[in-house]
């Protein structure tokens, strides 16, 4: 439909978690009159940050070093991290911690009025910020919630979902090398507002730049520690409008999300590794603490060790979870130190003081997404991406936990700083709508979506299964149609379809065992060339 309403403005930021609401106010420091449409599909807080645990890594300790955090991320990440994209984040990270303590975020401190520091899966020293004990995010949230409202030029519009970048012609086309299937610049966004406010309906905001923040797709899989929003709609709407993405089969599964039955579907609470940090340790069913010996960190390896393990363990005990044992902290350090993993656990029937926590690896985090540059940019001039969304090479084949809410601020701001010094030129969008895909999907699909991924691209992969879920995923986008009623629902299942589907071509493609990648039939990383190679697909095809 053509938009009741449009707005011009100079950068439109999609996504309100730490990484849209960093790019917004960042850039509005750096370009005095600036201005900034920030649109979100649900409230402005309803997004992965403020579900965010453990915490914020930068290597702030007199004792650390950068250098130390680059050397950790990069044995996470196995082989696939981009050395220059690591070092930017870990030399930038202290800067990027201290802008957000300038900005008001309370987080914990030690006696000595230090920020307290703590340890988490794959780190070699105590490097990780925290706030609330283990609501950090919550924390970050609310101060970088409070600093946007009170920017007068950031204008916020929740409710707002938008399915389809504005294209128009691209200026320096001829000029500037594009590639040739991309003859066109972004210049904003359609949104659909579902609420009552001066902007309701469909509507167009105009744009030199637009920032993707939409976070993660954990909601492709049946079990996800991510919120109901995560549905990979930023990827999907890069996807349509040709912008490559990279690394998507590097789907995290976080170690130790609290099992809840062979039926709990959907958001299911975390249980942070700070936990372990702490001293916790992994026991199976009969008792046996399983990963002494499968690494020299045990049970502080990497998270794609830890989970591998778990499924290794819960394959030999035929049990459909492990133990977190953390019996000794006592009542005073649940309390005080783990607040809300405790309220997780009381709220169903489990005293951690008491008892064993029964965990089980969920989808976390997306390692791969829209490829970037050093500077957020996609290959569409006018398109950056930063966060979950984005992959811009920090995380490899396996993210260093406590390194994603520091990728949203440090490349957040070099977006910023990009647009504000070297702002790509206007262009007017030709047509709305441009790139939007024939038809879409019915919502019904999703659980069968979520069934499927699970069963056959999730923690443990194979050819054969890959190829079923293939052909099936392939069915269910020939039912699209324009029958379908357009709609939120509608939308999301179309661009988790989307998104299932571009995963599955890139597990298909990587055929060995690398990082948070586990293929049952290629169980060894692959040697030599093969290791360096990203699988970068371009609307489905390899590019
Ligand atoms: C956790 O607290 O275990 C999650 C931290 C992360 O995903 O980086």
């Amino acid at each position: 439909p053509e938009p009741g309403w449009a707005v011009d403005t100079d950068v439109v930021v999609v996504g309100s978690g730490i990484a849209g609401l960093s790019a917004a106010l960042r850039y509005t420091q750096y370009d005095p009159r600036g201005r900034v449409v920030l649109v979100t599909k649900d409230t402005i807080s309803n997004g992965s940050t403020r579900w965010a645990q453990g915490g914020i890594a930068a290597a702030i300790d007199p004792s650390d070093a950068p250098l130390s955090h680059m050397v950790d991320t990069m044995a996470a990440g196995a082989g696939m991290c981009d050395a220059e994209a690591v070092r930017t984040l870990v030399n930038e990270g202290p800067d990027a911690l201290r802008w957000l303590v300038d900005l008001g975020t309370a987080f914990d401190r030690a006696d000595d009025g230090a920020l307290a520091l703590t340890r988490e899966g794959g780190h070699r020293a105590a490097r990780i910020a925290h706030a609330g004990g283990d609501a950090t995010g919550a924390e970050i949230e609310r101060a970088l919630i409070a600093a946007v409202r009170a920017e007068p030029r950031i204008e916020v519009i929740e409710h707002a979902f938008a399915p389809d970048l504005l294209l128009g012609p691209n200026p320096e086309y001829a000029t500037r090398g594009a590639p040739a299937e991309l003859p066109h610049a972004v210049c904003g966004v359609t949104v659909h507002v579902m609420g009552e406010g001066q902007r309701d309906g469909v509507g167009a905001v105009r744009a030199m730049a637009v920032v993707l923040a939409t976070g993660g797709m954990g909601q492709v899989f049946a079990a996800t520690t991510n919120p109901a929003v995560s549905t990979g709609d930023g990827l999907a709407l890069a996807l349509r409008a040709g912008a490559r993405v990279r690394d998507l089969e590097f789907v995290q599964f976080h170690p130790t999300v609290l099992w809840l039955g062979p039926e709990a579907r959907g958001q299911q609470p975390l249980i942070s590794e700070a936990v372990r940090g702490e001293g916790a340790f992994l026991v199976d069913s009969s008792g046996r603490r399983f990963m002494e010996g499968e690494h020299e960190l045990a049970d502080l390896a990497p998270r794609d060790v830890v989970a591998k393990a778990i499924a290794r363990a819960m394959e030999s005990t035929g049990s459909p979870h492990v133990f977190l044992d953390a019996r000794h902290f006592g009542s005073d350090t649940w309390r005080t130190r783990f607040p809300t993993i405790l309220a997780s656990c009381v709220e169903h029937g489990i005293d951690p003081v008491r008892d064993l926590i029964p965990v089980a690896p969920a989808a976390h985090y997306a390692s791969g997404g829209v490829e970037v540059d050093l500077h957020g940019q996609t290959e569409l001039r006018g398109l950056y991406a930063v966060g979950e969304v984005a992959r811009t090479g920090v995380h490899g084949a396996n993210r260093l936990a406590s390194n994603s809410l520091l990728e949203g601020v440090v490349f957040a701001d070099r977006i910023a700083r990009t647009i504000a010094e070297a702002p790509p030129a206007r262009t007017r969008p030709a047509e709305f709508d441009a790139c939007a895909e024939p038809g879409l999907v019915d919502p019904a699909i999703v659980p069968e979506l979520r069934a499927l991924m699970s069963r056959h691209v999730g923690v443990l992969r194979d050819g054969e299964g890959l190829a079923a879920a293939t052909g099936r995923l392939a069915e269910l986008a020939g039912r699209a149609g324009a029958s379908v009623e357009p709609g939120v629902a509608a939308w999301e299942a179309s661009n988790m379809l989307t998104v299932g589907a571009v995963l599955t071509r890139a597990a298909t493609e990587r055929a060995e065992t690398r990082g948070s990648h586990w293929r049952a039939d290629h169980p060894e990383p692959a040697a030599g060339r093969r290791e360096r190679v990203s699988v970068e697909l371009r609307r489905g095809r390899l590019s």
